[in-house]
């Protein structure tokens, strides 16, 4: 029987390094993305993929190097993501920083969709992971540009889960908490594995009919 095809973008370090692990461990082919794959310590069982979410021909280079290998996608984790203002203030924004965090964390993850959904079946997922900073419902006043490409990446989710649901192609946003990695900082009150237990529950667990929402730790989050 052939295994399950994961792509996990951001793959080099920290909760995507994890969830990559995580797949290979029960038995997923796994591809991992990174966008320097000469810096990136080994990750026995895992297939690295050159990947820079921020360029679209990087992206299309990609999505064509694994219609050659594999043929198709079962599930896509858009993982990538940077967060350049760590604290700062929305009066203060530096707009072309905010172009830049937009181009990794939302354009990336919807380019990166349009590039393989064509490769998925029904049955297929996308998790989309995003960060509590991007809800509405709780006004967030730290890393404004993060913040702001998160609801954005939020928005992208719903719309995607509407185009693809005639499809069975399932697409959601998760919330992995705060967690100790580079992004997350020291101070994070999660492990490694208790943010990749959120992002692997909509991989592994979840109903496959539900799509279109926000999660976190298999419960879901208001917008
Ligand atoms: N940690 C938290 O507390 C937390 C909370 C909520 C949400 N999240 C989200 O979880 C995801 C992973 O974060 P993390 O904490 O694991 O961060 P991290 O340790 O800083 O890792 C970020 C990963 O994204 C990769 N990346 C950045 N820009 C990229 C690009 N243009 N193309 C391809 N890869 C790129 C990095 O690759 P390089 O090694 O090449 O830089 C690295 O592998 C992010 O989307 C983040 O927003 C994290």
């Amino acid at each position: 029987m052939t295994q399950p095809i994961a792509l996990v973008t951001g793959a080099s370090r920290g909760l995507g390094r994890e969830v990559a692990r995580r797949l290979a461990k029960a038995g997923w082919t796994v591809l991992a993305g990174a966008r320097n794959p000469a810096a990136m310590a080994p990750l026995p069982g895992v297939e690295v993929l050159p990947l820079d979410v921020a360029d679209l021909a990087s992206i299309r280079a990609a999505a064509a190097t694994v219609q050659s290998r594999h043929g198709h996608l079962d599930v896509l984790v858009n993982n990538a993501g940077i967060m350049l203002d760590r604290m700062g203030d929305v009066l203060g924004l530096d707009t072309e920083l905010l172009d830049r965090t937009l181009a990794t964390n939302t354009h990336g993850p919807l380019r990166m969709a349009q590039a393989f959904a064509p490769l998925m079946a029904k049955g297929g997922r996308i998790v989309n992971v995003s960060s509590g900073g991007g809800q509405l419902s709780v006004p967030s006043t730290w890393s404004p540009a993060y913040c702001i490409s998160k609801t954005a990446l939020n928005a992208v989710t719903v719309q995607l889960a509407e185009a693809l649901k005639a499809r069975g192609i399932a697409v959601n946003a998760v919330c992995p908490g705060w967690v100790r990695t580079d992004l997350g900082g020291p101070e994070a009150p999660r492990s490694l594995q208790q943010g990749a237990d959120s992002i692997l529950w909509l991989v592994l667990q979840a109903d496959p009919n539900l799509s279109g929402g926000f999660w976190r730790d298999g419960a879901a989050l208001p917008w």
